[in-house]
């Protein structure tokens, strides 16, 4: 059984792949900052119907990676801020081995060309790239992401088309997708593929507080919006690919959304 780490599964896209990725019968090790709403997110694996949580469990019993008998088998918690964890890498909790990792904590935050101060930008780098950067540096170096194993960032396709205020968002993004194309070149060295996942506009959490902040999307993005169960979708097609790509940046959520809504231009 696949074993996959989900970094910033508490909300939104993160929160949909761990109930599908449980939903493939997957033992998820569900990360965040807050308790409490990880604990909702484990509910939800839980009692999805469609889930298919029974059989995790059963299948974690055999495996004896949880007691036997225990509702919750296959099923972990991990607590922590990715931003502490890169300042001090000596942090970061020791974690059994993953097949895969999925990386999707991040902020959005937007501000004005004129208005950009140095606190917002490191506020946004630090989340969005040093973090996964150092935290994905660490857990290769440790053998914490397996021989064979797959690493799946999520991007934006911000990176290569954002509208005002997104500045400091897209080159956070834009540097994520760089860094994966040479991350997948040297973790290739066993056998790991990276994949930057770049989606458009999705309905989360993220997105609901920039529409409150600034009173909807432009251009009609609202309509345009994908679920983030899509997106989960699609990371559960990159994790069970027989075929590897090599490394890469990825834009089939994305295309996905032009080809059921016609041209878009997404906003985070
Ligand atoms: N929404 C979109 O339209 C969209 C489009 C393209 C790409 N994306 C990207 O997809 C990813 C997920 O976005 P979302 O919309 O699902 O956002 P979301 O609902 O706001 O969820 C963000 C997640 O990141 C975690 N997080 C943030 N800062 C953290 C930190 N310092 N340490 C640990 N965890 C932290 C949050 O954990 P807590 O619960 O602890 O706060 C939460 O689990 C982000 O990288 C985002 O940039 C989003």
């Amino acid at each position: 059984m696949k074993r996959i780490l989900i970094i910033g599964a508490s909300s939104g896209i993160g929160a949909a792949v761990a109930r599908a990725c449980a939903g493939q019968g997957w033992a998820v090790i569900l990360h965040g900052r807050d308790e409490e709403r990880l604990e909702e997110v484990r509910k939800r694996c839980l009692n999805d119907k469609d889930g298919g949580m029974s059989s995790v469990a059963s299948e974690c019993s055999r495996d004896g990676a949880r007691s036997s008998g225990d509702a919750d088998a296959g099923i972990e918690l991990l607590l922590g801020d990715v931003v502490a964890w890169a300042e001090d890498p000596k942090s970061i909790p020791e974690i059994e081995p993953v097949q895969a990792i999925v990386w999707s904590a991040g902020i959005c935050e937007l501000a004005a060309g004129q208005m950009l101060g140095l606190k917002a930008i490191r506020r946004t780098l630090s989340v969005n790239l040093e973090a996964p950067l150092v935290v994905l540096s660490h857990f290769y170096r440790k053998g914490i992401i397996q021989s064979g194993g797959s690493i799946v960032l999520l991007g934006s396709e911000s990176a290569h088309d954002a509208g005002e205020g997104f500045s400091v968002y897209a080159a956070s993004k834009g540097g994520l997708a760089s860094a994966a194309r040479v991350l997948g070149k040297e973790f290739q060295r066993r056998n790991v593929s990276v994949h930057c996942l770049e989606p458009g506009t999705v309905n989360t959490p993220m997105t609901e507080k920039l529409v409150q902040a600034f009173g909807g999307l432009k251009d009609g993005h609202m309509e345009k919006m994908v679920e983030p169960e899509e997106v989960a979708a699609e990371v559960v097609g990159i994790l069970s690919s027989r075929f590897r790509l090599r490394c890469a940046t990825s834009d089939t959520v994305a295309k996905a959304s032009q080809d059921k809504h016609g041209d878009t231009k997404p906003q985070s």
